[in-house]
């Protein structure tokens, strides 16, 4: 796809690839929901986020729309979508703002026919009507299932009038789930200003992180204090959201996975965790950077800190088309074991060799997450984490337990996955005093390319050295 099309061809030749695939796959109608609205509290909802499969399709973000695709003919012209959206309302739009309408939808869409969506329910079965099937997203829309078999029922009432009635349901996310794994060169562009932008937050929290512990701030610098620098950031290059809520964790705060941005104070001489990206234009950027609040590591700090880099430079060489989606967590594993056998956090004399420690798991006290996932629209992409077309082999869970699964994805040019090492130690008999209440993690966003991948995310250094002379200047 060429990279100067309008971002409206762009969206119709999405919907045209993807009406190929349901004619390849035997035909029919595809129906496809925006996300709802979702209220936070009386009268105020939360930010509104459209569904990412229909933007995908349409690059419309309002509420209270569906695509219809038609794909049960035989050749790409007979291909036909439908946009069912708000219809133009002025008391409505002086509240909640300008909606686009359907008389305007086709021409500034690139869609075929739009209708507003009060006729969805009357239409509905006009357009079932004669197809061989229907796709939509299974489990993703609450109530879905329901209203298709609402409108099927409406079709099957006419059969004794000759109408045929679809045959069968298909989900509508697998040929979908294949299509968005590999980026286009429209949502590659994006995706590297994502990257760009959520760098630059990093870089801002981080100076001033040692800017304020220089200077000193009353009632001391909190984790809030970086998370608006963040968001100040994100906002002020144009990015519409944080892609997930942003982690911001003090010292021990870090061994909590899933911490929140919250109040503790940050001091010099511990460590910050910033887990934070922003979303721009519908595309996540994820990047992690782990540094001293006030500008310089200890030994114990640095010692753990190159450890977890060396493990990311370890998988960012595997992570090239060829290599499976597996290799870059394999390959960060190894290295993050040999760390933890030469530090002292696993005895060498109980736990033996990185080979015994990989088989015995006792690396999971201090690693338990998976090194990457697919990223795009959202954050935790969609797409198989296994080959299509391959037979399950056996293999070993993350307990040890013997489990049949297909092997594991081949990495292609287009195809984006965050590389995010860590290490964890919380206090525990046995594991050296120095290392207490560590918890460092890095992590990239990686675009694989024909050679190899690039990184969309590197714009806030990662290098101890590197980090320390940012934020001493
Ligand atoms: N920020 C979410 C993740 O790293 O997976
Ligand atoms: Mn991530
Ligand atoms: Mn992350």
């Amino acid at each position: 796809m060429s990279p100067l099309l309008t971002p409206s061809a762009v969206y119709a030749q999405r919907r045209a690839a993807i009406g190929r695939a349901l004619q390849a796959a035997g035909g029919g109608v595809a129906l496809l929901p925006t996300a709802p609205e979702s209220p936070r509290n009386r009268d105020s909802d939360f930010p509104y986020r459209h569904d990412s499969y229909f933007y995908y399709l349409t690059g419309f973000s309002e509420p209270g729309a569906w695509l219809v695709i038609e794909a049960s003919g035989k050749n790409a012209q007979s291909i036909k979508s439908t946009l069912f959206c708000q219809p133009k309302d002025l008391e409505r739009e002086i509240w909640d703002g300008i909606r686009l309408g359907p008389e305007a939808a086709p021409a500034e869409l690139g869609i075929e026919a739009a209708f507003s969506v009060d006729t969805l329910a009357e239409k509905m079965p006009d357009l079932l009507a004669n197809q061989q099937a229907v796709w939509f997203p299974f489990a993703t829309h609450k109530g879905l299932e329901t209203t298709v078999d609402g409108w099927l029922n409406k079709v099957r009432a006419r059969v004794r009038l000759g109408t045929e009635c679809p045959q069968s349901l298909h989900d509508l996310c697998k040929p979908l789930d294949e299509m968005r794994l590999v980026k286009d060169p429209h949502e590659i562009a994006i995706l590297r200003r994502a990257g760009s932008i959520s760098a630059g937050a990093h870089v801002r929290a981080m100076q001033t992180s040692s800017a304020m512990l220089r200077s000193g701030i009353e009632g001391g610098l909190r984790e809030y204090h970086l998370e608006a620098e963040l968001l100040h950031e994100f906002r002020r290059h144009g990015a519409q959201f944080p892609a997930y809520t942003s982690i911001v964790a003090a010292g021990a705060n870090a061994c909590v996975l899933h911490y929140r941005a919250g109040n503790t104070e940050l001091k010099a001489g511990q460590l910050c965790l910033i887990d934070a990206g922003c979303e721009l234009d519908g595309y996540a950027s994820d990047i992690t950077r782990t540094f001293p609040a006030g500008g310089k590591f200890t030994p114990a700090q640095r010692l753990l800190y190159d450890i977890v880099q060396a493990a990311q430079e370890a998988a960012i060489a595997v992570t090239r088309p060829g290599q499976r989606f597996i290799d870059p967590h394999n390959a960060a594993t190894r290295v993050l074991i040999e760390g933890m056998l030469d530090t002292g956090l696993l005895a060498k004399a109980k736990h033996g060799s990185v080979d015994d420690v990989l088989e015995s798991g006792a690396y999971r006290q201090f690693y338990m997450h998976r090194t990457g996932h697919w990223m795009g629209m959202d954050v935790h992409d969609c797409g198989d984490y296994t080959e299509p077309g391959s037979e399950p082999q056996p293999e070993k869970d993350a307990l040890g337990q013997l489990v049949m699964r297909k092997p594991s994805r081949i990495l292609k040019p287009g195809m984006v996955l965050t590389i995010e090492p860590g290490l964890y130690v919380r206090p525990a008999k046995g594991v050296p005093k120095k290392f207490w209440d560590i918890g460092i993690r890095i992590e990239d966003d990686a675009l694989v390319t024909p050679e190899g991948c690039e990184l969309l995310t590197r714009g806030v250094p990662v290098k101890a050295g590197e980090i320390e002379a940012l934020m001493r200047g």
